[in-house]
């Protein structure tokens, strides 16, 4: 592709201009160990410039800011334990505006608090306890940043100047992974045979099934969740292993969508061994969502023929999963 050499050798004057236009990776050594003819293509979303494609909305922020949403003096609000939180606090860097982030206490993950800081972000620890409410409410996974977004909305509804990015129902995170699906349409010729996401807030997988959907009427799109939800158990339990960032219970509105052709269940061994393998082989330092996303694209790549296309996403760095790999983003 020749956009992407163009794209390493740019000048720019703001990191802001490097999100996204990502390059693509064929996994032809785990390919070839697992005797597969097809195409394992990865999309390198680990190489945005705060290491996931969270960074991706950009276009969020700046949407908000084209319609007034969002001023000069603002402060940027958002209940993530995540990618989110990191990408927001960089952009928030970038542009100028404070960044106050909810995160659930004591689910910490020491990289990540030590990444938001460093881009000066204000980290708000809420109390589990208050997690009460997310359990009478909660129909998705993601019920940690429940009591969260209940104190970005409180601070929204009391305090002017504030914006709460909302991840979870912003159409805008839709839109920011439809510029991803154009881009594997770039890549790819327009040739996909089978995309893979995992669902958090169901951004990646909708924004990317709707524009290849629209384009190639064949294409299979895969949602993948992890078979070992714990439920609702005590986050801080030995128990409490998770897929960081992919949580239990898809939404509603992605069911509904229309574009799921297959759920693929994925457990946190299965996830974490293709993490490392990726390492290992390909060297690909990514998290665990990106080992289950890459173990499903293998399984789905047996059954392809040498000039088919698998697709999916390396969703971020490995190094913000060092010294804890159990907890939810
Ligand atoms: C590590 C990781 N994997 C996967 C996802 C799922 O992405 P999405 O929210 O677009 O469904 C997220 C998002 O929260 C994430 O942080």
């Amino acid at each position: 592709m020749g956009y992407v050499g163009e794209i390493m050798l740019r000048v720019v004057d703001s990191i802001l201009e490097l999100i996204g236009k990502t390059p693509m990776l064929r996994l032809n050594r785990l390919a070839k160990s697992e005797g597969i003819q097809a195409n394992v293509l990865l999309k390198l979303e680990n190489l945005n410039p705060s290491g996931s494609y969270k960074d991706r909305f950009i276009r969020m922020v700046e949407n908000a800011e084209k319609e007034g949403r969002l001023k000069p003096g603002y402060t940027i609000v958002e209940s993530s334990s995540g990618n989110t939180a990191i990408a927001l606090a960089m952009i928030g860097a970038v542009k100028g505006y404070k960044v106050k982030i909810f995160y659930p206490k004591d689910v910490w993950q020491m990289e990540k608090k030590k990444i938001l800081e460093r881009f000066g972000a204000e980290i708000i620890p809420v109390p589990l306890e208050e997690t009460e409410i997310a359990k009478k409410y909660g129909v998705h996974g993601a019920r940690v940043e429940i009591p969260g977004r209940i104190k970005c909305k409180e601070l929204e509804e009391s305090q002017p100047n504030v914006w709460w990015a909302r991840q979870f129902s912003n159409p805008d995170n839709v839109a920011a992974h439809r510029e991803m699906g154009y881009e594997i349409l770039e890549q790819t010729n327009g040739k996909v045979d089978v995309f893979i996401a995992s669902i958090g807030t169901g951004g990646n997988f909708l924004g990317v099934a709707q524009v290849l959907k629209d384009k190639i009427p064949n294409v299979k799109c895969i949602a993948v969740e992890p078979s070992q939800w714990p439920g609702w158990i005590d986050p801080l339990s030995k128990e409490a292993k998770f897929i960081p960032g992919i949580t239990g219970g898809i939404i509603e509105e992605i069911r509904k969508s229309g574009l799921v052709d297959e759920i693929v269940y994925v457990s946190n061994d299965e996830a974490k061994d293709m993490a490392y393998k990726l390492s290992r082989m390909e060297g690909v330092f990514c998290g665990m969502s990106t080992g289950a996303n890459v173990h499903v694209a293998i399984n789905e790549a047996k059954k392809l023929k040498a000039d088919q296309n698998v697709v999916t996403c390396a969703v971020d760095r490995g190094d913000r999963y060092l010294t804890d790999e159990r907890f939810i983003t």
